[in-house]
């Protein structure tokens, strides 16, 4: 049985309770994050924290992130994940408890804090070397995905349409752009150019984004953060999804038509293992740290 963290107690997770009258539960009014651990050391945790901070503000919710490093590593601790190759820790933010009424609670109400940690594997060698299929799908969402805000309706239904489809990825496409998957960021590369869509509110700015746009730029690629029509999915060389828990996927089928020659490229062969190596890093300079 899990412990989780729920406002200021750890608990099992089965004794963890929420108000009916929760906002996240009754208007979805409330942010989440996902930061990434290898072997119990965090990845960017600085960026994800940023992030967070940043969508609670724009919503109006008064509540201090800081203290959500220590409940990560405390969660990570108490399951005994700190050995586990990969995992994560999910932390939602919701307006908190309040009788049913759109605006927000008159007098002021606890925000409701709620984390937990969990394992998750990477997909074999042999699996990547294949590579992944994706299907296009509509975006359905609405106009500031650049908050991770728990409204994921759209997100959800674009991710079973691929479970649907037998296929890894679904592409979410609006105006004829291809803007990301239904929870990772999308690339591609074009006559040795690394291309991905800028930051705006039609995406969410990721972190692993970020970070492989750095590799990218290290490695002396071209780089440009400009949109990707649907057309030209069809003279990309390579394709591949980013995110905490896709890490660097790539993608050699879309609707059924192969991307390039049929296999991952070398373009996301590089980048795939630039982010793996900074991984490694991150993981050295904490053993450094402990020593
Ligand atoms: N998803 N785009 C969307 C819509 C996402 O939900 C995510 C993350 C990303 C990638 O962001 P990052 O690199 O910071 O993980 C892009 C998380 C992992 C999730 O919902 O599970």
């Amino acid at each position: 049985m899990s412990t989780v963290y729920l406002n200021g107690a750890w608990v099992p997770k089965s004794e963890a309770k929420i108000s009916v009258d929760d906002r996240g539960f009754l208007f979805a009014d409330g942010v989440y994050e996902v930061t990434p651990f290898y072997e119990g050391v965090p990845f960017h945790m600085d960026r994800h924290l940023d992030r967070l901070r940043s969508g609670l503000d724009w919503m109006r919710i008064d509540y201090d992130v800081d203290e959500l490093a220590g409940v990560s590593r405390q969660l990570l601790a108490m399951n005994a994940l700190e050995s586990a190759e990969t995992s994560i820790v999910y932390i939602q933010i919701t307006r908190g408890a309040a009788p049913r009424s759109h605006p927000f609670p008159k007098e002021p109400v606890p925000p409701t804090v709620y984390a937990f940690a969990k394992a998750w594997s990477r997909p074999s060698q042999e699996e990547w070397d294949r590579g992944f299929e994706a299907v296009t799908v509509p975006d359905r969402r609405w106009a500031r995905v650049d908050v991770k805000t728990i409204a994921l309706l759209p997100n959800v239904l674009a991710y079973q349409a691929a479970v649907d489809a037998g296929v890894a990825d679904a592409l979410q496409v609006r105006d004829g752009v291809a803007l990301e998957g239904a929870h990772n960021n999308f690339f591609g590369v074009f006559d040795g150019e690394v291309v991905t869509h800028p930051i705006t509110n039609v995406i969410l700015p990721g972190i692993t984004r970020g970070v492989v746009l750095e590799l990218a730029r290290e490695n002396g690629l071209a780089v440009r953060e400009r949109p990707i029509h649907v057309e030209e999915l069809a003279d990309a060389d390579e394709l591949f999804f980013t995110g905490t828990t896709s890490e660097v996927r790539p993608t050699v089928r879309v609707d059924g038509r192969p991307v390039g020659d049929g296999r991952p490229g070398t373009i996301t062969r590089a980048l795939s293992r630039g982010l793996l190596r900074r991984i490694e890093r991150a993981k050295e300079a904490a053993r450094e740290v402990t020593r």
